[in-house]
């Protein structure tokens, strides 16, 4: 399953690079939420070779239904995490694809075609990126922590958009990015490359791979009051252990999902 795993994110980074930079149709599933054509592609080159080999496990992906088969596999796949910057041509996107068991997230896989960087993680074996071992960060202290989020697809309407954590978080921790892909801002969490990672409203997609990643590099996610992350639910809190709880702190003052 993680050989699928991997030749199935390469499939989809591939299908992704073709069309980068190309003029693409784009659509609109929302007021700021687009789709193009690439991400189609994309989740139907992975979902192929998944099934090519694995016909009868379930499939939660973000561009089309695909059924359930009560299996005990479910494969949780985002095509193209970063589909603003992609339509742009702004090259920060990602594959994303986790692997469920009865109900635990055991293989998270992570692609980053532009730059060629595959992250993986499977559960009690460590956490890799390009085949070397990563670990989470030792910045113990909020102020010396570079952090990441995202702003919700629905920020122009609700009043739970996130711009109060953010303000926060301005002022407490050294700095913060909003890059644009939240499976790529988790794994670089993974990598130590990022401290610490807020956001809400994501989907199960987003943050599948992620949270293996991040756990098997030996850092924390939960959601934003410290109990166990439901990646069906509105709050994702991850960090390298180290700085969590002050982190939740900072998430109290402002409104919750
Ligand atoms: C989005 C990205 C972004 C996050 C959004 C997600 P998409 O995914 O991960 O960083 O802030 O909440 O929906 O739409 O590009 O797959
Ligand atoms: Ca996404
Ligand atoms: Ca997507």
């Amino acid at each position: 399953m993680r050989e699928i795993a991997l030749h199935a994110a390469r499939e989809g980074g591939r299908i992704l690079m073709q069309k980068f930079g190309r003029v693409l149709r784009v659509e609109h599933k929302g007021e700021v939420d687009l789709v193009t054509e690439a991400d189609r592609a994309a989740e139907q080159a992975i979902v192929a070779a998944i099934r090519g080999t694995f016909p009868r496990h379930d499939i939660l992906a973000e561009e089309a239904d695909y059924g359930c088969f009560g299996s005990r596999y479910r494969w949780i796949i985002d095509p193209l995490d970063g589909t603003t910057n992609y339509a742009h041509g702004f090259p920060w996107f990602a594959v994303s694809i986790g692997l469920e068991v009865e109900g635990e997230i055991v293989l998270g896989v992570v692609y980053n075609p532009f730059h060629q960087e595959l992250f993986v993680a499977e559960r009690g074996r460590g956490a890799f990126l390009n085949d070397i071992q990563i670990r989470v960060s030792s910045v113990a202290s909020l102020d010396a922590a570079l952090l990441a989020t995202g702003f919700p697809y629905d920020r122009k309407h609700s009043a739970v958009n996130n711009y109060d954590h953010f303000v926060n978080f301005q002022q407490t921790a050294q700095a913060c990015r909003r890059a644009g892909s939240a499976s790529l801002d988790l794994a670089y969490l993974a990598a130590g490359r990022l401290d610490g990672f807020w956001e809400m409203k994501l989907k199960p997609w987003d943050v599948a791979a992620g949270k293996v990643l991040v756990e098997e590099a030996g850092g924390r996610i939960s959601d934003f009051d410290g109990s166990p992350l439901d990646i069906k639910g509105k709050e994702c809190l991850a960090s390298n252990g180290m700085i969590h709880e002050r982190m939740q702190e900072v998430l109290k003052s402002g409104r919750r999902p």
